[in-house]
């Protein structure tokens, strides 16, 4: 039988309080069984309606009709009873919201699935080659420097003994940056199109001896395919002391093309150019997929067609001319001489992990990247 607010004859203490437990078991026990909001819809009309709830009744049988002399007892009861009403009707409002269909499921927690899997990441093999490249360079003491990648004319091109109208400053080459016009040509910005701008950088910040190697992105104007891509990485090296020579260009790049590629392979330099070095040179290293014969039992060896050498980088003395720029940091080229180097690191990536198209690097396709995990 549903509950019903009493009329009270006793307005003593223990009779009020015996009421009062009476009306708040009755709450319970009918707020326990809502399940819906229509439910709870009727459950809040039922204690709260302004005109016949049951809140209303208490108000008017056990507070309105107490004795004077009960009043204030009666007052605390009723106080006590609107409050846990109130609560009542919260806490089973939230029930029924979280609407029956769903109730069954966020009930019933199954503790024995499986846990969501979120698989860690690995290193790009591009990165992973740049970082190899890295530590070669790093046990021979020297350190790392990076610079940013949206370049000045001036840095790209300028310091760099590039004269003003060099065709490695065409567009053909370059992505500039739109709307640079108005600057003067040297504050004009582009995108580097290679690491070699850090060489200046660097030697404006830190004062000779030096040696340093910088990892980075670069972008040129070529259109994609197996062996080109307008984005792509190289690592820099260079060394400034007293008395460098192109020995110790050899004698370096020899060592770390062993630890790059195994004992076994052999360098060759042989003459190029390049605007900031001089001499300069571009190394080849024998193919280290056919061991220099160009053969591969009755097929010919593709990585390095059939030639038994692999181009890797390009090299040089730092020429005279490029120490001028930052002359008064210590450079003074009476004084000090250097060397630098240049690798395309995506191409050194290809060739370690026999991959035949540069663009599976940057298509960001987890079949092809997990392989390297
Ligand atoms: N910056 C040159 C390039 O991108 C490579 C290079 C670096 C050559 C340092 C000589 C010395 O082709």
């Amino acid at each position: 039988m549903a509950y019903t607010v009493p009329k009270l004859k006793d307005f003593s203490a223990a009779a009020l309080e015996k009421a009062t437990k009476k009306l708040l078991s009755a709450l319970d026990e009918e707020a326990a069984a809502i399940e819906t909001e229509p439910d709870w819809k009727t459950f809040r009309d039922r204690w709260m309606a302004r005109k016949d709830g049951v809140l209303t009744q208490v108000n008017d049988l056990w507070l309105k009709a107490a004795p004077k002399e009960a009043k204030r007892h009666a007052g605390q009861q009723v106080n006590e009873i609107k409050k846990r009403v109130e609560q009542a009707i919260d806490v089973a409002q939230n029930r029924a919201r979280g609407d029956s269909a769903s109730r069954l499921d966020s009930d019933r927690l199954d503790i024995t699935l499986p846990g969501i899997q979120r698989p860690i990441g690995a290193e790009h093999p591009v990165i992973k080659t740049m970082n190899e490249i890295v530590s070669v360079f790093r046990n021979l003491g020297y350190s790392v420097q990076e610079g940013p990648v949206i370049e000045t004319d001036y840095y790209n091109f300028e310091a760099l003994n590039f004269p003003p109208n060099h065709p490695a400053r065409d567009t053909q080459d370059t992505l500039f940056i739109a709307n640079q016009e108005s600057k003067p040509q040297r504050e004009r910005l582009l995108l580097r199109t290679h690491t070699s701008p850090v060489q200046i950088r660097t030697m404006e910040k830190i004062k000779p001896p030096l040696r340093i190697v910088i990892p980075g992105k670069v972008h040129r104007n070529d259109p994609p395919d197996a062996s080109h891509s307008p984005m792509f990485h190289q690592i820099e090296g260079l060394a400034v002391d007293t008395n460098i020579t192109f020995g110790d260009l050899k004698g370096t790049l020899d060592h770390a093309m062993k630890a790059l590629f195994g004992s076994s392979v052999k360098t060759h330099f042989r003459p190029s150019f390049f605007p900031f070095t001089e001499p300069s040179a571009e190394m080849m290293v024998s193919c280290f997929i056919c061991g220099g014969s160009g053969q591969r039992g009755s097929e010919p060896c593709r990585p390095c067609k059939r030639t038994g050498w692999i181009e890797i980088l390009g090299c040089g003395m730092v020429d005279p001319n490029v120490f001028e720029f930052v002359k008064d940091n210590g450079y003074d080229p009476r004084k000090v001489s250097g060397f630098a180097f240049g690798m395309g690191a995506d191409r050194v990536a290809l060739l370690k992990y026999g991959v035949d198209d540069i663009q599976l690097f940057f298509q960001g396709d987890v079949r092809f990247l997990r392989q390297f995990a």
